[in-house]
């Protein structure tokens, strides 16, 4: 269920319109104002018809080279990157830890310092160790952006995610306002980079926050993660009752249980958590008529979320996130890359 718009970009080699952002790398949402989050949806919202294939790709970037170093698994991620680097006019480069010399133990860091040396314009990185962005963007002069890494931040995540509610809220093809709408985020947030992503930017667009999950993956502390002295209007709590929240949320994002980031000895993961914590069509006839339901895939089916729920064509956005990811990669791309900055 795609959002159409009628505005194209107008831009097709100029910079792109009315973008407050003066940042080199984009790392992480966290200390992102609402005007440089704001300004980077509005791009992607023009982008939305190019992205899904539905108008003439531009050439924005031509003569622009992005590598994608994927380092973890991935399918969206890394199609919507690649997807939104050519659909710009950009070349781009795959690159992955099979086939690659990092397989003979080469670092990231020179991995990266060989590309630049080639003339890439951009590196795009997942890493399974947190921190990685910002230690590449700390030693390149190309613009980094990190496409998830470790348990800490997953930003293009987080825009595609507050893309979808903002259309939603909005209706067809408006902005949406988020102010004082509440989210409900369901599952192992512990573990995830979305979740993180998701609390800095919701909260920072006046969207309140509430975690749910076992205690064991969804700690009480987790409420601090977004601090006073942050700008964000926006409130984060923390419950471990997932029917008491149904009935008051706007919008359920159900999260992945992450298997391959829980280390060795007792599972955090309860035995009963699909019936705590699973989201059925029962407890989905729970929520209010407008929520909507979002998970960023890759799905565990029968665990955290039952198919019905997940392919409901009335409620569930998950396609239409995947479908903004590659809008959302193009306004980060454009953004990032002005095309007044020497090639
Ligand atoms: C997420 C990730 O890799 O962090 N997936 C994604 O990028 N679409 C979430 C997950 O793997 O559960």
């Amino acid at each position: 269920m795609p959002t159409r718009h009628s505005s194209l970009p107008t831009h097709r080699s100029s910079a792109p319109a009315q973008s407050s952002w003066d940042r080199k790398h984009l790392l992480a949402l966290e200390g992102l104002s609402a005007s440089d989050i704001t300004s980077l949806l509005n791009l992607a919202q023009e982008y939305r018809e190019v992205a899904v294939a539905r108008a003439p790709r531009l050439s924005l970037l031509a003569h622009r080279t992005i590598a994608n170093l994927f380092f973890e698994s991935s399918t969206r991620t890394r199609c919507s990157f690649t997807l939104a680097a050519r659909r710009l006019g950009a070349d781009t480069l795959d690159i992955s830890s099979a086939g690659s010399s990092i397989s003979k133990g080469e670092t990231i860091l020179d991995t990266a310092l060989n590309l630049q040396a080639m003339g890439v314009h951009a590196l795009v990185l997942r890493s399974s160790a947190s921190g990685a962005a910002v230690m590449l963007a700390n030693a390149v002069s190309v613009p980094v952006i990190n496409a998830g890494d470790g348990k800490h931040e997953h930003p293009t995540q987080g825009l595609l995610d507050l893309l979808t509610l903002r259309q939603h809220f909005g209706g067809r093809g408006r902005e949406g306002d988020l102010r004082g709408k509440t989210i409900g985020i369901v599952g192992d947030a512990g573990n995830s980079r979305v979740a993180r992503s998701n609390i800095h930017g919701l909260t920072t667009l006046g969207a309140n926050v509430i975690l749910v999950g076992p205690p064991t993956l969804v700690p009480k502390s987790f409420e601090k993660i977004v601090s006073a002295s942050e700008g964000g209007p926006g409130k984060v709590s923390v419950t471990h009752d997932l029917d008491d929240v149904l009935p008051r949320v706007d919008a359920l994002i159900m999260l992945r249980v992450q298997f391959e980031r829980i280390d060795d000895g007792p599972s955090p993961i309860p035995s009963d958590y699909r019936q705590l914590y699973g989201l059925s069509a029962l407890r989905a006839s729970q929520l209010p008529d407008h929520a909507i339901i979002m998970h960023p895939g890759p799905m565990n089916r029968g665990l955290e979320i039952d198919s019905e729920v997940a392919d409901d064509p009335e409620r569930s956005a998950i396609l239409q996130q995947v479908a903004n990811g590659v809008a959302v990669r193009m306004a980060v791309l454009a953004t990032l890359l002005k095309p007044s900055s020497p090639v």
